[in-house]
């Protein structure tokens, strides 16, 4: 691969790095699509781990909520993470799987603080029509946190979506002239090429 391909590679693998050690970092939140019966749906979510060498990243979510069911239909996604501060925007695409209920979520579950926890524990599946308003929290931990045995309900909500990306469209804003590169990732081979900014 040319050098300067290796060095955009790199220094976008840095900023997931950073982004996963610091919650203010701007990678550290991605625009996450799918779409569903041909219409895109877009939304927030927060970056959980990043592994070049495997090809994936994470986040987590709630079985409940809709994407679950969009995925399981058609588990083709498109992320989207800019940092304002460089300039930078990555889209990476692939395809999703989520995992539930296994040794794996179970680490990770345990990694979560007990108020991020409370956001598994509440009675509503994410986007139900309400009749009014409610935090989708129990109301005991609305002002407090559970303990750990009492947010253990929380558990069978829980699920990490991985996704296994094969492209990254890496654009870089400049006076000087825009960069734009394209990276595939095919059988852990990874080509790369100048796209038209
Ligand atoms: C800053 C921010 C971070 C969020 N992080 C997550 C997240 O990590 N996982 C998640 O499922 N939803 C997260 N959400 C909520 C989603 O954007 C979305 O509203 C919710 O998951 C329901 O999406 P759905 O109806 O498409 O399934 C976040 C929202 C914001 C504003």
């Amino acid at each position: 691969m040319k050098k300067e391909f290796q060095e955009k590679l790199d220094y976008l693998t840095k900023l997931m790095s950073d982004a996963l050690k610091n919650s203010k970092h701007s990678f550290r939140i991605f625009s996450f699509g799918t779409s569903h019966n041909s219409r895109p749906n877009v939304r927030t979510v927060v970056l959980r781990d990043f592994n070049f060498k495997n090809q994936t990243f994470d986040c987590h979510s709630d079985i409940r909520s809709p994407k679950i069911k969009e995925l399981s239909d058609n588990n083709l996604i498109e992320a989207m993470f800019y940092c304002p501060d460089n300039k930078v925007q990555a889209r990476i695409s692939g395809k999703a799987k989520v995992l539930h209920e296994n040794q794996e979520t179970m680490s990770r579950w345990n990694t979560l603080t007990e108020s991020s926890k409370r956001c598994y524990m509440g009675p509503y599946s994410p986007s139900d029509k309400l009749e009014s308003y409610h935090p989708n929290i129990p109301e005991d931990f609305q002002f407090k946190n559970p303990t750990k045995k009492e947010s253990e309900i929380g558990f069978k909500n829980f699920v990490v979506i991985r996704i296994n990306f094969d492209k990254i469209d890496y654009l870089e804003l400049k006076y000087s002239g825009h960069k734009r590169i394209q990276f595939n990732f095919a059988n852990k081979e990874v080509s790369s090429n100048w796209i038209a900014p």
